[in-house]
């Protein structure tokens, strides 16, 4: 059956990482959460590292929290996002612990606290070091699965958004079959994969991105895509890169070049680290983080493998022992700054479409994200989400079987993508990847969110967070680009 009448009428959560889970278990009512994979198996959220950063410690506060966002965020935060979302750090901690989740402690009472680049505090509430986006969602995935209420809906991926009179009416899937509903909440992750060996599982090639905005939805800060200073440097024949946790640089760890060099400072934040290894390397350098005699004499020999034991897990299937050698390293784009803008409820600009997580850009990141912002702000608005919907009218569907439309193409342009919107930008590069997407836009989603993170970081003339163009101009942009596939020509009026 092409309907799946079954469902009509629910929301449906298009994703199953934090931010698709929080807004799953904070709504009221029945609902369906597409799931690619198995729950839990090839989420970004994870694949976390670091943990989760909220201001807890006996010696930080929320304003601090919020300086430190926007000071990364390089100027173009929107300070309300950085307002409610930093502010609600404290009460997402007590959720998830009230929901089991093991963050590991000191002493009895208090949570151990890592520090990581950009934070004037240690303020990274972690699982065992660096499982910590595992741990979480594993303690989500048995509150999910202890609920009758949710449907998880495995190897199901979100096609297409079913717009009628400019408001949602329903999904169309991967499987051919369609569910009417007034309210779809897209939770699908970023767009990572776009790019050749980035930290995000395959999934995350922007597809839920591309239906809302052959929907309608405006986008916002496109051009912002964030490099990882330290994914491991080792043949991965095209696959994912591994990580190497910010919390190793937090910890004492230094980034050198192959003869002992100290050639940045470690705990700028990530936009200028990664910027500063990516031209070390053109030099002609290869970059290692040295974990074996650190910075103030914090070395981490010998307590590795207890401080980040997934981590020395890797780098030994590699041959790496951080206890005896320096780990090699290279930036791996890692996060999308930019998605479906929303406001503070997780509403797109399309009535009945909601987005969270990496997929949505509340403004809270602005260009550059703080480390370990992104799972507080998946919880967060994942809950914020579901709050609204919690609150919206249940009206009824009216939709039943609609044309479906045609099937889109989804190719792979990684080499294009790191060659013409990489770390370093110009105009010739960004030009030449905008020709070369823009025609395939209408039939291939990769192409769409690629040919619209070319078009605004064309329009950003500016050097600016995670966007630096090496023709960049001296004056600034003004403010912060929203736009729908229609203003920037991807989409015919
Ligand atoms: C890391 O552990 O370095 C990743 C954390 C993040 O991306 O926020």
């Amino acid at each position: 059956m092409m309907t799946l009448t079954r469902f009509a009428g629910w929301p449906v959560i298009a994703g199953a990482g934090l931010a698709g889970l929080s807004a799953a278990l904070h709504l009221d009512r029945p609902c369906v959460v597409l799931s690619p994979s198995p729950l839990g198996e090839d989420a970004a959220s994870a694949l976390a590292q670091g943990g989760l950063a909220a201001a807890i410690g006996n010696d930080d506060d929320v304003a601090l929290h919020m300086r430190d966002t926007i000071e990364a965020g390089d100027g173009l935060c929107d300070t309300r996002a950085v307002e409610a979302i930093i502010g609600a750090g404290p009460s997402a901690i007590a959720t998830l612990l009230d929901w089991g989740v093991a963050f590991t402690r000191k002493g009895e009472t208090d949570l151990d606290l890592h520090l990581e680049a950009a934070h004037s505090r240690a303020r990274i509430a972690h699982v065992s070091g660096d499982s910590s986006g595992a741990g979480i969602m594993q303690a989500l995935i048995a509150q999910v699965r202890a609920s009758s209420r949710i449907v998880v809906l495995d190897g199901v991926t979100l096609d297409h958004i079913h717009v009628i009179e400019g408001r949602v009416r329903g999904v169309w899937l991967n499987t051919g079959q369609f569910i009417p509903t007034n309210h779809c909440i897209l939770a699908c992750g970023g767009a990572g994969a776009l790019y050749v060996g980035a930290t995000s599982p395959s999934s995350n090639t922007g597809r839920g991105l591309a239906a809302a905005a052959r929907a309608g939805a405006r986008l916002a800060d496109m051009e912002f895509v964030q490099f990882h200073p330290t994914a491991l440097d080792v043949e991965t024949g095209g696959g994912r890169s591994p990580l190497i946790s910010e919390a190793v640089r937090g910890a004492g760890a230094v980034l050198i070049d192959e003869t002992g060099e100290r050639f940045t400072d470690e705990l700028h934040s990530r936009d200028r680290v990664s910027r500063a290894i990516a031209r070390h390397r053109l030099d002609g350098h290869r970059v290692f983080l040295d974990a074996r005699s650190g910075r103030g004499g914090k070395g981490l020999k010998q307590v590795f493998s207890r401080q980040f034991p997934g981590i020395a897990r890797v780098c030994a299937q590699y041959g790496i022992d951080p206890d005896r050698m320096p780990i090699p390293v290279r930036p791996a784009v890692h996060y999308h700054m930019g998605g479906v803008a929303t406001d503070l409820h997780g509403r797109a600009s399309v009535p009945g479409l909601w987005a969270c997580g990496e997929v949505a850009c509340t403004g809270l990141h602005g260009a550059n994200r703080l480390a370990s912002n992104s799972l507080l702000e998946a919880f967060v608005m994942g809950r914020a989400v579901a709050w609204d919907v919690n609150n919206a009218a249940r009206d009824r569907h009216s939709c039943q079987n609609p044309i479906r439309p045609p099937r889109l193409s989804s190719a792979s342009f990684g080499p294009q993508m790191d060659r013409g919107a990489g770390i370093l930008r110009d105009r010739e590069g960004l030009q030449a990847l905008t020709s070369y997407l823009t025609p395939l836009a209408s039939r291939d989603d990769h192409a769409l969110v690629g040919a619209a993170i070319a078009s605004a970081a064309l329009r950003r003339r500016e050097s600016r967070g995670s966007h630096w163009r090496v023709d960049g101009e001296d004056s600034a942009c003004a403010g912060r680009f929203h736009f729908t596939l229609e203003d920037i020509g991807l989409q015919e009026r």
